[in-house]
Parts: C-alpha cells; sequence; structure tokens
C-alpha cells in the first residue's frame, strides 16, 4: 500500500495537536510525517504514534524538500494565505483550517458527509470549514435533500475552545478571578455575543462565515439563512439551535428516519428520560449529536434542532482528517502532481 508524506501546519496549537491526535487513531498509511509552527515553539517536541518529533519552523521551503504529499493547516488565516499557495505549488494537497480560502471559488470547501465530490476538483488547496458551519450541515444536508430548506435561523453556543489556546486559558483563568487576555470581556459566567468581528451590517463574521459556507457546501446560493453566534463558558463543544422551514410539508417520523441516516448523525431525543445532546457528553467524539426535534408550530413546514458536536474534532481536526482520507482513498494525489 502507499504510504505518503503529511505535515501539520501549526501543530503545537489547538487544533494542531488534536490533528496528531486523530491522525494516530485512524492510522493513515503515513511514510514521513513532520510537524511544523513558527519560530516560538521551532525545536520543540511532539509525540506522535510513540515517537518524538522536533517542531520545525515553517518556511518557503519546507514543503518542496519535503515532499509533502498532504499538509494539514490550522496556523491562523495569515500563514495560509502565505504558504498554501506555496505548497500547492509544490504538488502539496493542502486541507486549510483557516477561513483564508473558504469561499475562494477555485476552492473546494468540504465536509466529506455531504459534498466529498468536491474534493475532486481541488487545484492544491481544500478548505476545511468553520466549526459551527459543519455540524449544522452535516445535520441538515439530509432534510435538505428530503424537503428542500428555504429558511435557516442559526444560533449558536460555541465552546472556547474554538478561539484557541486563548480561549481555553480565558475560561480556566476567568473560572480563577482572573481578567481575560482573548476575549474582549469575562467569559466565566457570561455569554459573549460576539464571535470574530464586527461588519458594517451589524452582523460578526462569524455569523457570516455560517450562512456563505452553509450556501457553498450545500450548493444552494438561494437558501435564506441568518445567524447569531454567541461565545458561551464551555470548554470543549458547540451547542446550536437551528430553526429550519422547508419548501415542502414533512411527517415528523418521516424527518427524524431522515436524520438517523443520514451519515455521522447520531439522534439523542427522549425528554421523557432527560436525554438530549450536551456539549459534556460530545466532546471527544466525532458524531454530530442531535436532539430536542420538534415541529416549529409558529409556521406551516418547520422544524427546531438541537445539534452539538466537539469543535476541535469533527469541527476542525476529525473533518480535516477525513478529506486527507477521501483523498488517500480515492488516490488523487496523482493527478494533482
Ligand atoms: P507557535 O506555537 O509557534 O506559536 P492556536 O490557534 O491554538 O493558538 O494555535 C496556533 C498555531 O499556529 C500554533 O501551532 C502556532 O505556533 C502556529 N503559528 C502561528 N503563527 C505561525 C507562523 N507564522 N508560522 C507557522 N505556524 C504559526
Amino acid at each position: 500500500m502507499r504510504k505518503y508524506n503529511i505535515a501539520v501546519v501549526g501543530a503545537t496549537g489547538m487544533v494542531g495537536r488534536t490533528f496528531l491526535k486523530v491522525l494516530e487513531e485512524r492510522k493513515l498509511p503515513i511514510n514521513n510525517f513532520y510537524v511544523f509552527a513558527s519560530s516560538r515553539s521551532a525545536g520543540s517536541t511532539l509525540t506522535f504514534n510513540g515517537q518524538e518529533y522536533t517542531v520545525l519552523e515553517l518556511n518557503e521551503n519546507s514543503f518542496k524538500d519535503h515532499q509533502v504529499d498532504i499538509a494539514l493547516f490550522s496556523a491562523g488565516g495569515g500563514t495560509s494565505l502565505k504558504y498554501a499557495p506555496i505548497a500547492a505549488e509544490s504538488g502539496t494537497i493542502v486541507i486549510d483550517n483557516s477561513s483564508a480560502w473558504r469561499m475562494d471559488p477555485e476552492v473546494p470547501l468540504v465536509v466529506p458527509e455531504v459534498n466529498a465530490q468536491d474534493i475532486l476538483k481541488n487545484k492544491g488547496i481544500i478548505a476545511n470549514p468553520n466549526c459551527s458551519t459543519i455540524q449544522a450541515v452535516v445535520a441538515l444536508n439530509p432534510l435538505h435533500k428530503a424537503y428542500h430548506i428555504k429558511r435557516i435561523v442559526y444560533t449558536t453556543f460555541q465552546a472556547v475552545s474554538g478561539a484557541g489556546m486563548g480561549g481555553y486559558t480565558d475560561l480556566k483563568e476567568g473560572l480563577q478571578g482572573n481578567p481575560p487576555k482573548k476575549f474582549p470581556h469575562p467569559i466565566a459566567g457570561n455569554c459573549i455575543p460576539h464571535i470574530d468581528y464586527f461588519l458594517e451590517n451589524g452582523y460578526t463574521k462569524e455569523e457570516i462565515k455560517m450562512i456563505e459556507e452553509t450556501r457553498k457546501i450545500l450548493h444552494d446560493q438561494s437558501l435564506k439563512i441568518t445567524a447569531t453566534t454567541v461565545r458561551v463558558p464551555v470548554f470543549d463543544s458547540h451547542s446550536e439551535s437551528i430553526n429550519v422551514e422547508f419548501d415542502r410539508p414533512f411527517d415528523m417520523e418521516d424527518l427524524v428516519d431522515t436524520l438517523k441516516s443520514g451519515e455521522g448523525i447520531v439522534i439523542e431525543d427522549n425528554p421523557s428520560k432527560e436525554i438530549y445532546p450536551m456539549a459534556i457528553n460530545a466532546a471527544g467524539k466525532d458524531e454530530v449529536f442531535v436532539g430536542r426535534i420538534r415541529r416549529d408550530e409558529s409556521i406551516e413546514n418547520g422544524v427546531n434542532l438541537w445539534v452539538v458536536s466537539d469543535n476541535i474534532r469533527k469541527g476542525a481536526a476529525t473533518n480535516a482528517v477525513q478529506i486527507a482520507q477521501w483523498i488517500i482513498a480515492n488516490d488523487i494525489i496523482q493527478e494533482n502532481k
């Protein structure tokens, strides 16, 4: 079996470390393995598959020198903007977790359960969607196919790990009474309705990402979508209230069956036994958990869902590794070289 040279860029970060964990768990066929970060952590070591790897400082020759086949990036938008094209030029396929390339029409934006075939259109860069978008579209895709979505109202309750190590530290320190460094306000005991920066129309960039990325992944620019994204004092896993209006009428039992048969979805929905998806249960898992499924009685063809998933795993690292697995399974690297 062919083995691949795989690199992780931003390997010392929150998502980067989880890339290593998920790559280990999923036993990818790896020949040489490289971990890159900035000069700040170059020279330190990370353990992968029981072996110590020295963190290398990323530079313009990193991909060519090491003949990297697949590079998983999570080192911020600036690093991706600069280095992803350099990597692609050297024949590396980049799977980029930043938002830098997501809306580029030449770059596929992929959630394997939804639009894996889009990977075939890559020109060296594949974008991993925003964490909140990934879990939402895994749940919405089967419903869109069955009943055709007309409008979506997203309200998110997002974990601090989505803001990287700094977010995690802010909550930990905040619980000890210390002031925030990453967030603009204390997050302990608080909800902050502000993720990423504000745009002129009053939405945050995070909200616009959810709206635009959902349309791109579901291949439907006609979808009406609005969103409110909120940072909450939870360490891991994003929770989302999703209100959906369909064009077609639906039967509730049929809708639940449709969700049940959707790839990557686990239904947790038994209110009488107090069973519903919760962040603490989703943490460390790869599935998208859906519950509180109930008809929206205020409109004709509407439903409410509560959707929870581990934002660092399915929302970032696992999704990227799944893309890498799809590339390997379909042997498409030759075509790009
Ligand atoms: P470093 O440890 O050297 O700062 P998080 O989002 O969890 O804070 O992680 C960000 C990741 O991106 C870290 O691994 C960080 O490395 C890496 N990173 C940041 N800037 C660069 C850069 N210019 N080149 C390579 N890696 C970078």
